[in-house]
């Protein structure tokens, strides 16, 4: 045999084993619908939804509580922080010190942070509860949402704009605070306005507990408040449900809630989770609720460990005090397991896609609906030119369609750098991509004809660099998390 043959060989082995050593460094696989996740961060992703924990920034030192925090959670929302008392603790001197802590505890694990909470009654300093004046009062209610909303502006998943304004028992009506007494029942319209002024990316909640039964009446009354804000145009985004439930866990009709709420065309949440006693069929009759209706979007639990919990003599919580998982723990995750693995990516649902590297948008330029018109990232807006749903194409492969004009992305051809642009849908192979799942909602889009990546050009964080295609790298310039709207 002579060497020439051999060593032809030897360079296509090596090439392949190259090949083979690249593809496995730089592409995850694509999680399989049937592969079982094994955190409970990770098993919620499947089905595109989060699953999160309330957090205490004085606990960020303890490493069994980060340790469980980083491995299983894919949201934060501060217990605490955030709230007026934390924040505003005297007229105009805001202080953000543990707030940002959380923040930047989220921001660098590569969490979703919800807000909690703009407006409530409780931990509410006096001299806010003593205000007797409305011009008073609704100038200091909006410089507060302002001042915190636009902290964190760009940050913030879901913001609890308003907590906790309905009355206990039978009224269906708001309750007796310093906010409804002083300016009426239209502080909470005020509230969302300036909310979605201060922080246009942010999805913008009411929160409340006792509203899971369907029967309740106060679950109808914010039932009719959110069905006129929609009817009415006043922008809201989400209802929270507490869910602080005693031992049997939800309500029979719990679902019926979650999904009349949801019809009204808001998301729903699951937003601070606890059961006495933590049985772990209460625990998976609860999370399966959430499962079944497709706008119920993701699931918190009050603290991490029982030791964490705001009630903590009644063990409510996924995790002893030693750290270890209980039983319910098991119940959740095997539950969120066995949802039909959608992938990260749901049909008939709107996502903002945002760049992992510069948390910018894809964008279509100048919100042009002319086919041919440039995609590229920009600051998130909240406007519609950046929102896309998904069509399956089949074959795990989706067209992306922009919302503001009704075309499809398409990539100009098979080089890297080409443009990526709208077009009229013609479900080319050129206009489908396959979405690589690495985790908490965050995807890299080949295309495939040309079997490259969605890439912003350079890795460039400025507004306005191009969205082109490129040879899969897995970089942070080809990871978009899905932001669903
Ligand atoms: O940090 C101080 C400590 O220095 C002081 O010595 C001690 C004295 O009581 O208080 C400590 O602060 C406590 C704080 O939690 C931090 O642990 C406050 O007293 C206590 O009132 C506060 O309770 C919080 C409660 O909201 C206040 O209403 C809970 O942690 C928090 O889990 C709870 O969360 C609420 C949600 O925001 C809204 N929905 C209900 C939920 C449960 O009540």
């Amino acid at each position: 045999m002579s060497p020439q043959p051999l060593s032809v060989r030897k360079l296509l082995r090596s090439a392949l084993v190259l090949l083979t050593t690249i593809s496995a460094l730089t592409i995850p696989p694509a999680i399989a619908a049937d592969a079982a996740a094994t955190t409970l961060g990770a098993a919620a992703a499947q089905s595109g939804r989060y699953f999160g924990a309330a957090v205490s920034a004085g606990k960020l030192g303890d490493t069994q509580y980060t340790t469980i925090l980083n491995r299983e959670f894919g949201s934060i929302t501060a217990e605490n922080e955030m709230k007026w008392d934390a924040t505003e603790p005297s007229r105009n001197n805001f202080t953000f010190g543990s707030a940002d802590r959380i923040a930047n505890h989220a921001r660098s694990q590569n969490k979703l942070l919800r807000g909690h909470t703009l407006v409530w009654h409780s931990q509410l300093p006096g001299w806010v509860s003593g205000i007797r004046d409305a011009n008073t009062l609704r100038s200091v209610m909006n410089n507060h949402i302002t001042t915190v909303a636009s902290r964190y502006r760009g940050q913030i998943h879901s913001w609890d704009v308003v907590n906790e304004a309905f009355a206990d028992g039978n009224s269906g009506q708001l309750r007796s605070s310093v906010f409804r007494d002083v300016l009426g029942m239209g502080f909470i319209e005020e509230a969302f306005r300036t909310a979605r002024a201060a922080d246009p990316t942010a999805k913008l909640c009411y929160n409340d507990y006792n509203i899971e039964d369907w029967n309740a009446a106060k679950t109808q009354g914010v039932y009719r408040l959110v069905r006129d804000f929609k009817s009415r145009g006043v922008p809201i985004d989400c209802v929270g449900l507490q869910a602080h439930f005693g031992s049997g866990g939800a309500p029979a009709n719990f679902q019926t809630t979650l999904s009349s709420l949801a019809a009204l065309g808001v998301d729903v949440q699951l937003t601070e989770l606890d059961i006495a006693q933590a049985s772990p069929n209460a625990y998976a009759g609860t999370v399966r609720a959430c499962l079944n209706v497709l706008r119920c979007t993701g699931i918190t639990t009050w603290g991490v460990r029982d030791s964490d919990s705001w009630r903590g003599s009644e063990n409510p919580l996924l995790f002893d005090r030693n750290g270890n998982k209980k039983p319910a723990y098991d119940a959740v995750l095997s539950t969120l397991n066995a949802v039909p693995g959608s992938g990260p990516i749901q049909v008939g649902v709107n996502y903002r896609l945002v760049a992992q590297h510069s948390g910018k948008a894809v964008d279509i330029a100048n919100s042009s609906t002319a086919a041919g018109a440039l995609a590229q990232q920009w600051s998130a807006s909240g406007g519609t030119n950046q929102q896309f749903d998904f069509l399956d194409a089949g074959g795990g492969y989706f067209r992306i369609r922009a919302r503001h004009s009704g075309l499809v992305l398409q990539v100009a051809g098979s080089n890297t750098g080409a443009d990526v642009t709208q077009q009229a849908d013609t479900n080319a192979t050129s206009q489908q991509w396959q979405p690589t799942d690495h985790g908490n909602g965050v995807v890299s889009l080949i295309n495939r004809q040309s079997g490259l990546a969605l890439d912003v050009w350079s890795a460039s964080t400025a507004d306005g660099a191009r969205v082109s295609q490129w040879n899969p790298t897995g970089n942070s310039n080809q990871r978009f998390q899905l932001q669903r709207l």
